[in-house]
């Protein structure tokens, strides 16, 4: 019984710090869709030994995609308790070798990508674009689900749409 109690008020806690992360960085917990991971990974260009970094990864859904399907060296970040223990589960249940980092991407250096994902949201976006300009080598490519980022020009959009509900996608190189 007291085992029990003692479960619940640490998930009650956890729920409580990811609610409160979700609030103050204003990106909620939103994961990308299975048909859309899978036209990104096509259309990124992604090859065996590259580095793959999944900014805000959620429950390292595209990480795991990403790893299995193309060989890379996935590495995540992710800020928010209870949605980081669901990426290490998922991690542990299929057996994948993507890195999943209980850490706030800012402060990470990235210059060791070659491709960044991100789901964000405009604001956050926009202070990454600084980030990336400052840190990412020449040649890395950077994918957005859904929102453009602010201070960096796109090289291609994949527009929205409605019949294969893939969102709109944009790809910008450093
Ligand atoms: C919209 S979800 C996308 C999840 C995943 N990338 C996907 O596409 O399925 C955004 C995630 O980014 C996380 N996040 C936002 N800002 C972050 C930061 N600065 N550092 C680490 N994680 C962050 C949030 O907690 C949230 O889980």
């Amino acid at each position: 019984m007291e085992i029990l109690l003692v479960l619940i008020l640490i998930f009650t806690l956890l729920f409580i710090a990811t609610a409160l992360v979700s609030l103050i960085l204003r990106v909620p917990y939103v994961p990308t869709k299975k048909r859309v991971m899978l036209e990104i990974i096509k259309q990124s260009g992604l090859k065996e030994g590259q580095t793959f970094l999944d900014l805000g990864c959620g429950d390292g859904r595209m990480l795991i995609e990403a790893e299995k399907s193309t060989k890379v060296n996935a590495i995540g970040y992710e800020i928010a308790p209870l949605v980081y223990i669901l990426a290490i589960v998922r991690k542990i249940l299929t057996g994948s070798k993507a890195k999943i980092k209980f850490k706030n991407f800012f402060n990470e250096n990235l210059e060791k990508a070659d491709v960044i994902f991100c789901y964000l949201m405009p604001a956050e976006l926009e202070k990454l674009a600084k980030k990336i300009k400052s840190e990412c080598k020449k040649g890395t490519r950077v994918i957005s689900n859904t929102f453009h980022i602010q201070g960096l020009e796109p090289f291609k959009v994949i527009q929205k749409n409605e019949k294969t509900k893939i969102p709109t996608l944009y790809f910008y190189e450093v």
